[in-house]
């Protein structure tokens, strides 16, 4: 009988201790790609290159302070719109769209080598606009990329 109820609050006691663990906060609606917890094994071909987009940034932004010239050979854009998502819902018109207006801001950018700081707030300007609709999390990192650039 002792031996039965031993194992009864036992048993509970798993209970509990699974129940408590599998109730961390759940991801925020709406948010596409900003999960609290993410498994670092999982991490989707899409997220890593945005993240070497804004390694490139960072440096870029640097480069094009001290009046560097930075060439697609050097930063090149990764094709991130044909790659696999966290989340396969934001794979829609309005992000191919806003897919399209980065690479042509981006071209600009490394063709025209003379105006490199317009042109590199344009393409900051299209991360943060594609970044309003579909995955906010990264804006606060986003919004440390700009050049405090004002046209002349
Ligand atoms: C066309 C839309 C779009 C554009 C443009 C865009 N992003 Fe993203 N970004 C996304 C989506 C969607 C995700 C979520 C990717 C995923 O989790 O698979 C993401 C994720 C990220 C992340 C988080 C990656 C991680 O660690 O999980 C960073 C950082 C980021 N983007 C930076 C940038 C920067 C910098 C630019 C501009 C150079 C940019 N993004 C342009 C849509 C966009």
């Amino acid at each position: 009988m002792n031996k039965y109820i031993i194992g009864l609050v036992f048993f509970a006691l798993c209970i509990i201790v699974a129940c408590t663990d599998s109730s961390k906060p759940a991801a925020k609606e709406g948010d596409s790609c900003a999960k609290p917890v993410q498994d670092p094994n999982d991490v989707k071909p899409m997220a890593l290159m945005m993240r070497s987009m804004a390694n490139n940034c960072d440096s870029m932004r640097l480069k094009i302070m001290q009046g560097v010239v930075v060439d697609s050979m050097q930063y090149p854009l990764p094709p991130f719109w044909g790659a696999e998502p966290t989340d396969s819902s934001v794979l829609e018109q309005l992000f191919f769209d806003n897919a399209n207006q980065i690479q042509q801001a981006y071209r600009t950018l490394m063709q025209n080598k003379d105006h490199q700081k317009e042109n590199y707030t344009a393409v900051i300007q299209e991360c943060i606009h594609c970044h309003s609709s579909y995955c906010s999390g990264p804006l606060r990192r986003i919004k440390k990329l700009p050049l405090d650039y004002k046209p002349e």
